[in-house]
């Protein structure tokens, strides 16, 4: 049986790991390497579908776990699937649960059948098991379904790593066999081992062995110094097949989006770019700026006067800083719209770049104006 989605490398850049390609889904083509916006509960922050869609963006990212508890998969599946719920008509990948309910703490307990955990809406008790999330993902209709995994903590020794992996391997072979709509949805394994070399090597190649379509990259950016992660993140790429795409989870500030593109990753999603606009603070080619600054108080040029995004072209930061303060929901808006844009923009200048072999002096140039070394 063929698989609902296939990637296609089209250009290896000559110098580092950078990889120029497409993914195909039943929702669209997604030209990689790719970020994906995050819509947790089925919307992305303070943005309309249509605006996250002109900005360029051909996938996003949503929860099992918060969409389980509300409004229900079964009502999502009533409403003819998450594409239509929510009105996205491009691709759509959602996680398995296995990273949120990991984050609920005292909560929750893991056992051999799955994650017994209370929600945190209304402390109503649940159980997450490897079939329940992809029955629930198959429910939603998302284009790219994650496995359900344990995302271990860091930091861990290793008889703990090594049996959270043991299980997470277990876990994807209950998921592969109860996965139902290959035609039109994809399963993507995803690799721990926590930061021991040995177990991520033994991870991936015994995921490989089971063949997926796409390989994650989970158990990173957990609170590990970013030297460690880039290095754990160096053997992971090697480990993986080069016909499939490699998505490294949950990463998505410029510093690390350029270290994993230049390391052979092809997607990245994060909450940041949204979460850090309600915060009051944009993601500009000169650094990240915050908006409460007094010195912002009569500038009226843009956020940044290189970005020619809807924000930009049409508010000034005087205004938006005005907004913020005020207690406007516009704030959130202009300045997620923006970050977004932002971001997504950056990855279209690594795609050309890749093609181009100049991936390298791209993230120089980038670099010295973001952190003002040029
Ligand atoms: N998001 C960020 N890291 C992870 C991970 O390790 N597993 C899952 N399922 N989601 C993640
Ligand atoms: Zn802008």
């Amino acid at each position: 049986m063929t698989d609902a989605i296939t990637y296609e490398l089209l250009h290896q850049d000559r110098r580092t790991g950078a990889r120029r390609g497409v993914i195909h889904t039943p929702h669209g083509d997604i030209q990689t390497p790719v970020f994906m916006p995050v819509g947790t509960q089925a919307a992305v922050k303070a943005m309309r579908p249509e605006q996250v869609r002109e900005m360029g963006a051909e996938i996003i990212l949503s929860n099992t776990y918060h969409l389980y508890l509300r409004p229900g998969h079964e009502l999502i599946r009533e409403a003819g699937g998450l594409h239509r719920f929510m009105n996205w008509n491009r691709a759509i990948l959602t996680d398995s649960g296995g990273f949120q309910v990991f984050s609920l703490g005292q909560l929750r307990k893991i056992t051999e059948e799955g994650v017994r955990f209370q929600s945190h809406i209304d402390g109503s008790r649940h159980i997450l098991t490897p079939e329940k999330a992809v029955e629930i993902q198959n429910a939603l209709g998302s284009d790219i379904m994650m496995a359900f995994d344990e995302c271990a903590p860091y930091p861990a020794d290793r008889e703990y790593i090594r049996d959270s992996m043991e299980r997470t391997l277990r876990w994807l072979e209950r998921c592969k066999a109860a996965h139902r709509n290959r035609e039109r949805q994809s399963l993507f394994a995803i690799m721990q081992g926590g930061m021991y070399r040995d177990l991520r090597r033994e991870c991936a190649e015994r995921m490989v062995e089971m063949d997926f379509p796409g390989y994650a990259i989970g158990g990173l950016s957990v609170g590990e110094p970013k030297e460690q992660m880039l290095e754990i993140l160096d053997d992971c790429v090697d480990y993986l097949p080069q016909d499939r795409p490699r998505y490294l989870m949950g990463v998505g500030t410029p510093d690390y989006l350029f270290e994993a593109v230049e390391r052979g990753i092809d997607m990245c999603d994060c909450v940041e770019p949204t979460r850090i606009a309600r915060h009051g603070l944009a993601t500009t080619s000169r650094g990240r700026i915050n908006i409460k600054n007094a010195r912002f108080e009569r500038d009226f040029s843009p956020l940044d006067p290189e970005c020619d995004c809807y924000t930009c072209r049409n508010y000034s930061r005087a205004y938006i800083r005005h907004v913020f303060k005020a207690g406007e929901m516009m704030s959130a808006m202009l300045l997620s719209n923006h970050n977004l844009h932002f971001l997504i923009n950056m990855m279209a200048g690594m795609r050309k770049a890749i093609e181009e072999d100049r991936f390298t002096e791209f993230k120089k140039e980038f670099y010295d104006k973001y952190y003002g070394t040029a």
